[in-house]
């Protein structure tokens, strides 16, 4: 796992769209996992500004996305499908057709979702996976106690999780219960993860994930089993790492690591 510190949040998102932008550089057809979520934000607007500046295209990109809520109309506020849309697909050229999100509207939920795990695999399987984590040290919605191999399905969301994107909603009683998730295993699945975390909210699931047991209790904990992880964090999500030193001489060695690498 590569634990990368930066200075502030921006240049996360300044970090995770180069990281992006060279995944879609070196194969245009790529299938990208994208996420919701405060944190990848400033991300998705970089991208819109690359792919506006003419720096990028993501025509011939395939993404999909980890979660949707159960039972929010596509067009409601608050559905990742509108978040997505709104906030990326139609800010960039996109092929929208393309453009896929779990469907938590459908009325055979279980096939919706052994569907949805199809569609990836027959895509070719997730070159690139975009992670946030959750304060309680979710992925996706994979809750605490999820199984760690666990694919595509419905999950009960937690009170935290709810309480966390009430600020989203107009009150905690409007998030809903369920949503579809991708799962763990899933997520193991994808080639590569890139996970984003900002703020002091997160520095204590930060800390479980990277330097913790491997634990159902940390869902994000299971990406340590995961051969190509990216974690870019900002200094408060940071702050309680306690190898934080080794972690910044890693990156000052890392032009001579990637020369042992090829
Ligand atoms: P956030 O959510 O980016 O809004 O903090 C992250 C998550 O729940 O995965």
């Amino acid at each position: 796992m590569r634990v990368v510190i930066l200075e502030d949040s921006q240049a996360v998102s300044q970090r995770a769209a180069d990281i992006i932008c060279q995944t879609v550089h070196q194969q245009p057809d790529c299938v990208l996992g994208l996420a919701t979520g405060g944190t990848p934000l400033a991300t998705y607007q970089q991208l819109v500004d690359r792919a506006s500046q003419g720096l990028v295209s993501f025509s011939q990109v395939t993404t999909f996305n980890l979660d949707e809520y159960v039972g929010l109309p596509r067009q409601h506020r608050q559905s990742y499908w509108h978040f997505m849309h709104k906030n990326l697909f139609e800010l960039a050229d996109f092929n929208l057709a393309r453009c896929f999100l779990p469907d938590g509207l459908a009325d055979d939920l279980a096939t919706a979702c052994d569907d949805y795990e199809r569609q990836i695999a027959e895509a070719g399987g997730i070159e690139l996976q975009l992670l946030g984590i959750g304060t309680d040290g979710h992925i996706a919605f994979n809750e605490p106690g999820s199984s760690l191999g666990s694919r595509t399905r419905v999950k009960a969301l937690a009170e935290q999780t709810r309480l966390d994107n009430a600020r989203f909603f107009g009150s905690m009683e409007e998030v809903p219960e369920l949503a579809v998730t991708m799962g763990v295993g899933s997520i193991l699945a994808s080639r590569q993860v890139l996970l984003l975390a900002t703020g002091s909210s997160k520095a204590d699931a930060v800390e479980a994930f990277i330097e913790g047991p491997i634990t159902a209790a940390v869902p994000a904990s299971a990406l340590q089993l995961h051969r190509s992880v990216t974690v870019l964090l900002d200094r408060p999500a940071a702050s309680r790492l306690r190898r934080l030193a080794y972690y910044e001489r890693v990156e000052q060695l890392q032009r001579q690591l990637e020369q042992c690498a090829r």
